[in-house]
């Protein structure tokens, strides 16, 4: 416990592998809507674990939940997160299909950047999500998902349009955030051409998926 009675020390020297006794995304949001370790706790009104499916082929990451995001417990439901619908729709990925959420859980006032801190104090949430749902693509929106993340410092622009990783198993796609697109339209065929990438990939694994688990063709007479 810190002198302001947070518990950022709770995930200890390893938080990578913090919550490994959490086993599944339900378990693993309640323990985020009682989280306690940052100051973000104390102005939220709810947490925004995420959603999505337990075993989305994609999982795309924002920064941080915003106003209406806070109101609501869910990710991406206010401006950002309606373009974002409208993006995903023209592309061709059903958001019912992939898995969304945040470097961190709770609203930073304001809608300003999170800390390091805050960000460190919730990681370790982002990094059980992604072993128990274990994506093939991590999609980073923006330059905090990226720096977090992919722990690389380098603009949102230097790190667009190509592969990265592997990391935890996942191949990572770094693009701009849809709030940054609104304020900058200028960046939205870039925007566009790399969620055209993500759903290409997202195609990919559905038909792979769904050829494997078609049943197996038994020989005749078996
Ligand atoms: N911006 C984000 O980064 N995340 C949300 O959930 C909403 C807006």
């Amino acid at each position: 416990m810190d002198s302001t009675g947070h518990q950022l020390s709770l995930f200890g020297d390893d938080p990578e592998n913090a919550l490994a006794f959490v086993q599944s995304l339900d378990e693993l949001a309640r323990e985020i809507r009682r989280c306690n370790r940052c100051p973000l706790a104390e102005e939220r009104i709810r947490a925004v674990p995420g959603e999505g499916p337990e075993d989305a082929p994609v999982v795309f990451i924002g920064e941080g939940p915003g106003a209406d995001e806070d109101r609501t417990g869910r990710p991406f439901v206010g401006r950002a997160g309606r373009y974002f619908d409208e993006v995903l729709a023209k592309v061709g990925i059903p958001r019912s299909g992939i898995y969304i959420t945040n470097v961190v859980k709770c609203r930073p006032p304001g809608n300003r950047v999170p800390r390091p801190e805050e960000a460190a104090a919730c990681l370790p949430f982002l990094w059980r999500q992604i072993e128990l749902i274990r994506p093939k693509v991590l999609v980073l929106l923006g330059g905090v998902a990226a720096r977090y993340v992919l722990k690389d410092g380098r603009g949102v622009g230097e790190l667009r349009g190509t592969w990265h990783g592997p990391l935890k198993e996942a191949y990572v796609l770094v693009t701009y955030h849809p709030a940054g697109v609104l304020r900058d339209r200028r960046k939205e065929e870039e925007f566009l051409a790399d969620m055209a990438l993500v759903a290409r990939a997202y195609r990919k694994l559905m038909r792979q998926r769904s050829q494997n688990s078609r049943p197996k063709e038994f020989g005749k007479g078996v």
